[in-house]
C-alpha cells in the first residue's frame, strides 16, 4: 500500500504531532510525515519535527505578511511534497478557502471538546476547558473532524468522552483530555491512511 504523505500544521508545543510521529515510527500505519508547518516561529513543534528529521517550516504573518502570499507558499509546499493529508494539530492560523477546497475531506483537525459543544470562535486551548468548568458540564472529551470553511464545523470522524471531576481545574482537565487526544488523532489518521473513512453528507462512516 502506498505510504500516505502527511503535512502537520502546528502553532505550539506539538504534543499531538509527537503522538502521531510515535505511532508512525512504531509502524502502526502506512504513512509518513513529509513536513511540519508552523504559524509561530518559536513553536516547539518545529523542534520536535527536526528531532525526527522532518522538515519544519515557519510560515506566519511575520515572514509572509500578506494572506495571499502565505496561502500561495503553503499550497506550493503541499504540492511539492505531493501531500495527501493535512493534519491540524494545535494550529492557530486560518486556512484560506483555496486550501480547504483543494483538500476537501483531506484536512483533519483535533479539538479538545465534544463538538458541537465548546467549539467555534473563541474556543481554543485552555478557553475550551474554562468554558466546560464554568458551565458545570459533567462530560467533555476530544473530537477529530474534517475541516471545512467553518470553525470546528466539519464532519466528525472520532470522539471520545472524558468525565469532569468536581475538583478539576483547567490544568487537570486539559491534561486528561490531551491524553485522549493523543490516542484519537493517530487512530483517525490510521483509518484515513487505510482508506476506511467514508464521508456521507455530515456523517463519516468507518468502513471495515
Ligand atoms: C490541543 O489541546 C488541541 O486539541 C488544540 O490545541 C492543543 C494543541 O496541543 N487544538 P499540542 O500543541 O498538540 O500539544
Amino acid at each position: 500500500m502506498q505510504h500516505l504523505k502527511i503535512a502537520v500544521f502546528v502553532s505550539g508545543g506539538g504534543t499531538n504531532l509527537q503522538a502521531l510521529i510515535d505511532h508512525i515510527e512504531e509502524g502502526e500505519m502506512p504513512a509518513r510525515i513529509e513536513c511540519v508547518l508552523s504559524s509561530k516561529e518559536d513553536a516547539y513543534g518545529l523542534e520536535r519535527a527536526r528531532n525526527h528529521n522532518i522538515e519544519g517550516i515557519f510560515i506566519g504573518k511575520k515572514n509572509y505578511p500578506e494572506c495571499n502570499e502565505r496561502t500561495c507558499k503553503i499550497l506550493g509546499i503541499l504540492e511539492n511534497y505531493k501531500i495527501d493529508l493535512i493534519v491540524l494539530a494545535g494550529y492557530m492560523g486560518i486556512l484560506d478557502k483555496a486550501i480547504i477546497e483543494e483538500y476537501r475531506h483531506r484536512i483533519i483537525n483535533i479539538h479538545p471538546s465534544l463538538i458541537p459543544s465548546f467549539c467555534g470562535k473563541g474556543f481554543y486551548g485552555e478557553k475550551v476547558h474554562e468554558g466546560v468548568l464554568a458551565y458545570g458540564a459533567k462530560i467533555t472529551g476530544a473530537t477529530v473532524h474534517f475541516v471545512d470553511e467553518g470553525t470546528d464545523t466539519g464532519p466528525i470522524i472520532l470522539q471520545k468522552s472524558v468525565s469532569v471531576e468536581d475538583d478539576d481545574t483547567v490544568e487537570s482537565l486539559a491534561k486528561r483530555v490531551l491524553k485522549v487526544e493523543h490516542e484519537l488523532l493517530p487512530k483517525a489518521v490510521k483509518l484515513f491512511s487505510e482508506g476506511r473513512l467514508k464521508v456521507e453528507g455530515r456523517c463519516v462512516k468507518e468502513e471495515l
